[in-house]
């Protein structure tokens, strides 16, 4: 446990990624030294948690704010068979990620975090940052369901053969979010197989490499996931294949691993190049699960 300056506790909660700040108040001004200490914070342990933060869509807006420019997702764009990602007509960068139905339609993305996957990466500009405020969370005889689990892919990436080092520099990747739509729509039904008009109307792929070098800790990192990545680029498609699978079983083991156990009121910030994400769907789907969400827009890859 450490207390700093600005009188917030730090509690770690995971072996290296994945620590809690207790006793902010985002509502109010935060000096530029308390951000500071949460900035730091963050980069340190990839996963963190600010608990007790009841706030409304603004007040995540504005807080996501102060981390660089906000991203306005895809999913506005597009439309699945019950649901009409809404985003907010007066916060246009946040969307909802939840199982509740408003008006018969599902407000907000339900199938988010279905494989392991860092966020945005199908974009040219991926998010640096995603924070997601925890809003109502699946309870049942009080237990809570629903954690989120991330993968310390920089843990991954250090526990690599050097052999196997040695053969993923330089590599390119595909990250295709054309991919992840029509893969979704076979294993879970829940969006409409689009055809080669509306394809187009999304993100073309992104060329990333396969190992990114932290753009503030150093910190080399997998930068391939499961999600969205279908094509090592400059080697025979089975080859390829071989290679993905190979490193997506590598990234999920245990040892990697941290899970976050919601609380109501969570705000949750992760690192999408220190760590990817998978969410839980261990509850009934009668049990509400809402929350918020912000991307915040990194540098461009080089
Ligand atoms: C996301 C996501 C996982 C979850 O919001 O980007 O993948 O557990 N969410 O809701
Ligand atoms: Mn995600």
């Amino acid at each position: 446990m450490l207390t700093t300056d600005s009188g917030f506790t730090i509690n770690t909660l995971g072996a290296k990624v994945g620590a809690e700040i207790i006793g902010a108040d985002l509502r109010k001004h935060l000096s530029a030294a308390a951000f500071a200490e949460i900035e730091d914070t963050f980069y340190r342990y990839s996963v963190v948690v600010i608990r007790d933060q009841e706030l409304t869509t603004k007040e995540l807006v504005e807080f996501s704010r102060l981390f660089g420019t906000l991203q306005i997702n895809v999913r506005s764009k597009t439309k699945t068979k019950d649901a009409d990602i809404r985003i907010m007509p007066d916060e246009q960068e946040a969307i909802y990620i939840s199982n509740v139905k408003k008006d018969g339609k599902f407000m907000g993305s339900t199938d988010a975090g279905r494989y392991w996957h860092s966020d945005l990466c199908y974009e040219q500009i991926p998010s640096k940052m995603t924070l997601l405020h925890a809003i109502e969370i699946p309870e049942k005889n009080g237990v809570v369901y629903g954690a989120t689990k991330f993968a310390d892919v920089a843990a991954a990436y250090d526990a690599l053969s050097r052999t196997m080092k040695n053969r993923l520099e330089g590599l390119v990747a595909a990250n295709s979010f054309r991919h992840m739509w029509q893969r979704k729509a076979d294993d879970f039904g829940t969006r409409m197989k689009l055809g080669d008009e509306e394809l187009a109307k999304l993100p073309e792929d992104a060329i990333h490499p396969v190992v990114r070098v932290h753009p503030v800790t150093g910190q080399k990192c997998i930068y391939i996931c499961d999600g969205y990545t279908n094509r090592i680029l400059g080697m025979p498609e089975d080859e390829s294949d071989q290679l993905l699978s190979e490193l997506f079983a590598h990234m999920a083991k245990r040892e990697f691993r941290y899970q976050h156990e919601w609380s109501l009121n969570d705000l949750l910030m992760w690192d999408n190049c220190a760590v990817q994400h998978k969410a839980n769907f261990d509850y009934d789907p009668s049990l509400r699960r809402l929350m918020q969400r912000c991307t915040v827009m990194g540098d461009a890859i080089t």
